[in-house]
């Protein structure tokens, strides 16, 4: 089965992450996101994979190239101005001509895409949504279903006044060739806003697969950092990490033996980690990172190439690329986009958001 995965449109709420790559390429545990998203899919023998990029192509053709060496086949489509989700599914018409998966390109789940198939076809449905249970629904598409299954509402978010369920849609949908049609041409058009709610005016079958799988759409720091809590401490079968304590040290890299690590630590090639640094996790570590002696990171996520000097405190933040932490700052509950230097003995205050290339 061929399957579209949705990697454009914008990534506001991931910024400053976002300024430079697209949401699909940040890295979780060190290796782009849809490269987890691919080896998924590779697991359920979904190997025909369709890309719906927006703008910021090329980082994504760069690193994944025509697939083969994830063992599957990657074709592309890209888009000047975003389409919408279902626009960008009408763009790659060419190459749908049978049943499909479409997936949004930043949920990370354990959900049983063989077994979603299987209840699609049962049903004969003309769609089949996905949905998981969340707290607040309010961020999410809301979908209400009847007895039998079948979906008789969706409002996308809703206000808590319109809260009638915690199910919501999970991101996946498995949809057969001839809804293409009722996608109109060049033009933006959603699936949450318009083709669903269309469908189900239509009387069409549309069905829900709810699923208690695990489930993390990534698109917030918060939730970014929540999906690595639970890869670290085994939430998802995809990861198998021993339960609380482990490190993982990737090739070339050094930690002296007066560094202290507790709980799950994951850390890139290339990386030197001077004597006296605490790492308490769960913390995951890019490649080509130099942590100075006595430097503090705890619940924190650093992407390649950071600098941390010594005495640096760091805490439930994200840093992305080429950052340079001067000695003795200190960063708690912040996100630092790429290429950002923060002085000597800064504190930053909590909740910040710092640009790519600015110095604080
Ligand atoms: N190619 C392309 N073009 N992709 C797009 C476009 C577009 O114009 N707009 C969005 N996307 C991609 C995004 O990259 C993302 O992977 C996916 O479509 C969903 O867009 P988000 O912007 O992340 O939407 P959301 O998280 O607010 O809501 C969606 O996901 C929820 C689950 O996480 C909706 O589908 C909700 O109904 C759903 O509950
Ligand atoms: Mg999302």
């Amino acid at each position: 089965m061929k399957a579209v995965i949705l990697v454009g449109g914008e990534a506001t709420r991931l910024l400053p992450l976002t300024c430079n790559i697209p949401k699909a390429m940040v890295p979780v545990l060190n290796i782009p996101f849809l490269e987890h998203v691919i080896r998924y899919l590779n697991e359920h023998q979904v190997r025909d994979i369709i890309l719906a990029q927006g703008h910021l192509a090329k980082p994504i053709e760069g690193y994944l190239g025509n697939g083969s060496q994830f063992g599957v086949k990657l074709s592309y489509t890209a888009e000047d101005t975003p389409r919408g989700t279902a626009g960008a599914v009408k763009n790659g018409e060419r190459y749908l001509d049978e049943t499909f998966l479409v997936l949004n390109g930043d949920i990370f789940t354990d959900l049983n895409i063989t077994a979603m198939i299987g209840t699609h076809r049962e049903k004969k449905a003309k769609a089949t949504i996905a949905l998981t249970p969340v707290d607040d629904p309010t961020s999410y598409g809301l979908i209400e279903t009847n007895a039998e299954g079948r979906v008789t509402r969706f409002l996308e978010k809703p206000s808590w006044s319109q809260v009638t369920t915690k199910m919501i849609n999970a991101g996946t949908y498995v949809v057969e060739p001839e809804v293409l049609s009722q996608i109109p041409p060049q033009v933006n058009f959603s699936f949450e806003r318009n083709l669903f709610p269309l469908l189900l005016e239509q009387g069409e079958p549309i069905y829900a697969y709810p699923s208690a799988a695990y489930w993390m759409d990534i698109g917030t720091p918060e939730k970014y950092l929540q999906l690595h809590r639970d890869l670290l401490s085994g939430k998802s079968s995809q990861h198998t990490f021993a339960s609380g304590e482990e490190v993982l040290i990737g090739g070339q890299s050094h930690i002296q033996a007066t560094a202290e690590v507790k709980g799950t630590v994951v850390i890139g090639d290339n990386c030197s980690i001077g004597g006296g640094v605490k790492l308490i996790g769960p913390v995951v570590i890019g490649s080509g990172c130099t942590i100075l002696e006595g430097a503090v990171i705890k619940e924190s996520i650093i992407w390649r190439n950071a600098w941390l000097g010594r005495g640096v405190k760091l805490k439930s933040s994200i840093v992305a690329d080429n950052c340079c932490l001067n000695a003795n700052s200190i960063i708690e509950g912040s996100v630092l986009g790429d290429r950002v230097t923060v002085g000597s003995s800064c504190k930053l205050e909590s909740g910040s958001k710092i640009e790519p290339g600015t110095t604080v």
